[in-house]
């Protein structure tokens, strides 16, 4: 297939034909990275832009591998420490990269849209690596990939997401992806912490986690943001625990195969039982895995759409 996208903003503007496209490129990205030499030429001379305004470990170090291990060069930028903190604009600043020949910018921006403003006004390729409460379509697609690779499709399955899904771009760039992937997605979490009309993303919605988890797949954990809540949205983190947290006793509802799944950074104890970390159900950290590979991915077809417009 040929893959013509210059940008990746969100879900919603892939085709399950793509999707499907960059899951199997991603696949082949892991064997890369389980070699011992874990570097091929690829990207050789390609520059890469990590654009940060909000914090992050997973997305950012793992760009920045991925970046790597394909051998491009790879420069990463904090909005604390550049020159947005005397006032510089988000698109002055993207335009200065753009001038250095930055071939793809990957941002992470707290308003929703900012990824889309820069792609529409930059000829480099844009990732967004999370915009405010919006998407987070490399998150979604490591899921949709570390899913189809333990369950062998993704097609049928019953997803279950759990938790703050009013600020959550996880769940919503999920949502659209395993929807579009042909599951069935469903939701739990608290009435304060449920948008009004997330059922037209594709979703069903309980305000009982057991009711969500019957039957399940995968249990999608998410965290509770509290960075982006104005109000308190729970009465105590005790409570939370209680009625909306995951633990052994309540995934036995679930189907005896079922996986764990959590976008992280997790709160241990808050939204997920400790008992998680070593279960065998968990795949967290091989989300963490199939990160990389992704990333690798997407770099590479980003890229390459890039230096096709770059000839033309
Ligand atoms: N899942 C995720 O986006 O993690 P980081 O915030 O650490 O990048």
């Amino acid at each position: 297939m040929q893959f013509n996208k210059k940008d990746i903003l969100d879900i919603a503007s892939l085709s399950c034909e793509e999707i499907a496209f960059i899951l199997d490129t991603a696949d082949k990205m892991k064997e890369i990275s389980q070699r011992p030499v874990k570097k091929v030429p690829i990207l050789r001379g390609k520059t890469v832009v990590l654009f940060f305004y909000e914090a992050s470990t997973r997305t950012r170090s793992s760009f920045d591998i991925a970046a790597k291990r394909l051998s491009a060069d790879s420069i990463s930028l904090a909005a604390s420490s550049s020159s947005i903190s005397k006032g510089e604009s988000l698109i002055d600043t993207a335009k200065n990269l753009q001038a250095m020949n930055a071939d793809v910018i990957v941002i992470r921006h707290s308003a929703s849209g900012a990824p889309h403003l820069l792609a529409s006004q930059l000829k480099s390729g844009i990732i967004n690596a999370g915009d405010g409460t919006h998407a987070h379509p490399t998150q979604a697609l490591l899921d949709m990939m570390t899913v189809r690779e333990k369950k062998g499709r993704l097609k049928g399955l019953r997803i279950a997401i759990i938790g703050d899904i009013a600020h959550s771009r996880v769940a919503r760039s999920n949502i659209v992806g395993f929807n579009k992937m042909g599951a069935e997605v469903v939701l739990a979490g608290p009435p304060t912490m449920i948008p009004s009309g997330v059922e037209s993303l594709g979703a069903k919605v309980f305000y009982d986690i057991d009711r969500a988890v019957e039957g399940a797949d995968v249990v999608m954990m998410l965290r509770i943001q509290k960075e982006r809540q104005k109000n308190f949205l729970f009465s105590t983190e005790r409570e939370y625990a209680k009625v909306f947290g995951l633990n052994k006793q309540r995934l036995k509802r679930a189907k005896s195969d079922v996986i764990v799944m959590h976008p992280g950074p997790v709160n241990w104890g808050l939204e997920i039982s400790p008992e998680f970390m070593e279960s065998p159900g968990s795949v967290i950290l091989d989300q963490v895995e199939n990160g990389v590979a992704v990333r690798m991915a997407l770099l590479y077809l980003v890229a390459g759409c890039t230096r096709n417009a770059d000839t033309d």
